[in-house]
């Protein structure tokens, strides 16, 4: 089980954001070792607990592939996003460039650095829009409206159908 076994090294994305810094809280109480990326889009760095370490960078940047070098972490777990329906509105491409092409950034991060697990927190209400079924099952059609709820729907499949190890 993850959080039974100690000594895990877990990088975090967006971890200084809503749950991702309850996240950290719980993996720190859990005995992880916490690494959290962030570029403070959203977030705030007085959200962190002290024993995470941050790295203050995009999704999508480069040096990305340095941190994973640097770190090796064993859990990748990762909640950076976009997560504004009017802002995904007003600017789809800045969604896709977090959602989409900052994902796919971690995913080759993680396929040139193997991680044991790769987690990622979907979204729920926005990719299955509105709906008389409630609560609402995982295998209800998709009815996403603003781009935001699209992307983040492609990230969950994206996710599902991707190795992030090659042990
Ligand atoms: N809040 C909810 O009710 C809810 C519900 C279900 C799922 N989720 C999902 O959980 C995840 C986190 O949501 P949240 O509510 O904590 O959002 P949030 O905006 O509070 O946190 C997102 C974090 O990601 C960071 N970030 C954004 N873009 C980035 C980028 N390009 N590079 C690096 N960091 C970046 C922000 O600075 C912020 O700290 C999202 O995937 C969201 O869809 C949220």
């Amino acid at each position: 089980m993850l959080m039974s076994a100690k000594d895990m090294k877990v990088l975090l994305t967006g971890g200084a954001g809503f749950i991702g810094s309850h996240v950290a809280d719980a993996f720190l109480k859990a005995g992880h070792e916490v690494v959290v990326l962030d570029n403070l889009s959203s977030g705030n760095r007085e959200n962190l607990p002290a024993q995470a370490r941050l790295y203050l960078l995009d999704l999508g940047a480069r040096e990305l592939g340095e941190v994973f070098a640097a770190e090796r972490p064993d859990v990748v777990d990762h909640h950076a996003a976009q997560i504004s329906v009017t802002a995904s509105a007003r600017d789809p491409q800045a969604d896709a460039r977090t959602n989409v092409l900052g994902m796919l950034n971690l995913l080759e991060a993680c396929r040139r650095f193997p991680v044991k697990k790769l987690i990622f927190a979907s979204t729920g209400g926005a990719i299955y829009g509105d709906t008389d079924r409630l609560p609402t099952p995982e295998d209800h059609p998709p009815l996403p409206c603003p781009p935001t709820a699209s992307t983040s729907g492609w990230e969950s499949s994206t996710c599902a159908t991707t190795p992030t190890s090659t042990g």
